[in-house]
């Protein structure tokens, strides 16, 4: 499925000495949000999906990258350390494999009891800058949810909201997009969103949220194949020209390669 959808890694190298594709997501330039340090989290759990996952990433048109493993105590109960290790070791799989993209790591924090401790106790790993990247339960808002991110930003940390679109029980407060704003905090698409990938509600919430200008950063939030191929698919389909125009603050993010 991987080669037929992005070609093999020879056809590959032939297109990159090729005109650039006239549509793919490279106007995005840095994706600030994957999970890609192998066996971590719930993205790739082998060395060989991360190769994947990356050669994807590359196929899709993207520059570099900030991979994201889930911090999420319940779930994912992940250290800077562990994060950092597996960034060497993916590092050292991609020089062995001649695959050229930047790839740098931090996280997304699951707003919780342990990501409070967390926050008091050490430095958090940033997207860039003072950016940290976090989610929150898809269940129900967290009660403390203003209080938590106003905690972050005296500690001079700028919270990036992952998947506004995703959280339904937004649905009922329309204005809380723009209250998060007020607030000092960023927002990140889920490229997928878009295209339908988690229902029309959230692809409803998506195109409003881009008609307003809300969003500052797009992510593809790719745990695995299968993210990868609706992404390219979706660039076939009109509606991909409606937000490839969008100024997302991807471009912004330069990773010299080697981090
Ligand atoms: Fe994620």
């Amino acid at each position: 499925m991987f080669s037929r959808l992005f070609g093999s890694k020879k056809s590959d190298e032939s297109k990159e000495n090729a005109e650039p594709p006239a549509h793919d997501w490279s106007w995005v330039g840095t994706d600030i949000h994957s999970h890609f340090i192998p066996g971590i989290d719930d993205g790739a759990q082998t060395m060989e999906d991360s190769i994947e996952l990356v050669r994807a990433m590359q196929s899709l048109g993207f520059k570099s990258i900030v991979t994201t493993p889930h911090i999420n105590y319940d779930h994912y109960p992940n250290t800077s350390d562990r994060i950092l290790n597996g960034l060497k070791e993916l590092h050292i799989a991609l020089k062995e494999k001649g695959i050229h993209i930047p790839v740098r790591a931090a996280a997304e924090y699951f707003i919780d009891d342990y990501f409070l401790q967390i926050l008091e106790r050490e430095p958090l790993l940033t997207i860039t800058k003072n950016q940290v990247l976090v989610e929150f339960s898809f269940a129900f808002q967290p009660v403390q949810l203003f209080e938590i991110l106003f905690k972050m930003q005296t500690l001079k940390y700028q919270p990036i909201i992952a998947h506004p679109e995703r959280y339904l029980f937004f649905m009922d407060k329309p204005d809380v997009y723009e209250e998060l704003k007020d607030r000092g905090c960023l927002l990140q698409m889920n490229a997928l969103s878009v295209t339908g990938y988690y229902g029309p509600q959230v692809k409803h919430t998506a195109e409003k949220l881009i008609e307003k200008g809300l969003y500052d950063y797009c992510g593809t939030d790719m745990h695995n194949i299968r993210h990868a191929e609706t992404l390219k698919k979706f660039t076939e389909s009109k509606h991909f020209a409606k937000i490839s125009n969008y100024p997302f603050k991807n471009i912004q993010i330069e990773i010299p390669e080697g981090n």
